[in-house]
């Protein structure tokens, strides 16, 4: 079986509109596609440890030369990679937050993006970099207080959170990624509708478009 890996970020629950967007495109690709077993992730339930400098110690120190402090210091991140590298297609809900992604979802992206285990670090090679994902599909779907955040909008330069999340996971080998964008959120009324009504839309777009969803 393959697995779909659904991770949330946002902190809201039954309010928040990143997860209901991402749910809804999870239960259409769960049924469109059942081939596909599910894995899901909320990333408030089960954090992300920041980055410190014990972590910092055991990733940069070759796997066979931990100490079992420093084994221990990677532990949730060693298990968030074995996750990541177990899934085939990945499924993101991710509000914005101060233009960019909410800090959970930037310690996640701190966990996996790992020399040696994501990636391969050579400094004497000609191309230092080399992912070591590879063939796996993306879909973030973003939710944002205001709108116009996408290219050609009235904000588009104002959104550093598309082009974070293709750098860092395109820099690891996820190079197809697919972006589903809602607003108006603090506005409210018809406006926070319609732009859930297009989200809708633009995710059954895409279903109508793949039908053939990674050889489901
Ligand atoms: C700390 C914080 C920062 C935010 N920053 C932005 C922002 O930069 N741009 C924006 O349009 N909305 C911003 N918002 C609004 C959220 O993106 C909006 O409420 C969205 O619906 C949150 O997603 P959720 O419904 O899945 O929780 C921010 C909200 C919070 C709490």
């Amino acid at each position: 079986m393959k697995t779909l890996l659904h991770i949330d970020s946002s902190p809201r629950k039954k309010q928040s509109y990143s997860r209901m967007l991402s749910k809804l495109f999870r239960d259409k690709w769960l049924k469109e596609c059942p081939a596909y077993q599910l894995n899901y992730r909320d990333l408030n339930a089960t954090a992300p440890p920041h980055v410190d400098l014990p972590w910092i110690d055991a990733a940069f120190t070759p796997k066979t030369d931990r100490s079992i402090q420093q084994r221990q210091a990677l532990e949730l991140s060693d298990f968030f990679v074995d996750e990541f590298l177990a899934a085939d297609v990945y499924l993101l809900g991710v509000p914005m937050y101060n233009f960019g992604m909410p800090s959970v979802l930037k310690a996640y992206v701190d966990n996996i993006v790992r020399v040696g285990r994501t990636f391969l670090f050579d400094p004497d090679a000609a191309q230092p970099y080399t992912p070591l994902v590879e063939d796996k599909e993306m879909f973030v779907v973003i939710m944002t207080g205001d709108s116009g955040y996408r290219k050609g909008e009235r904000f588009a330069s104002m959104n550093h959170l598309e082009p974070h999340i293709r750098t860092a996971f395109g820099f690891i080998g996820v190079k197809e990624i697919t972006f589903i964008y809602s607003g108006n959120d603090e506005f409210g009324g018809v406006k926070l509708e319609d732009s859930l009504e297009q989200a809708k839309e633009k995710i059954d777009s895409i279903f109508h478009s793949k039908k053939s969803l990674n050889g489901a």
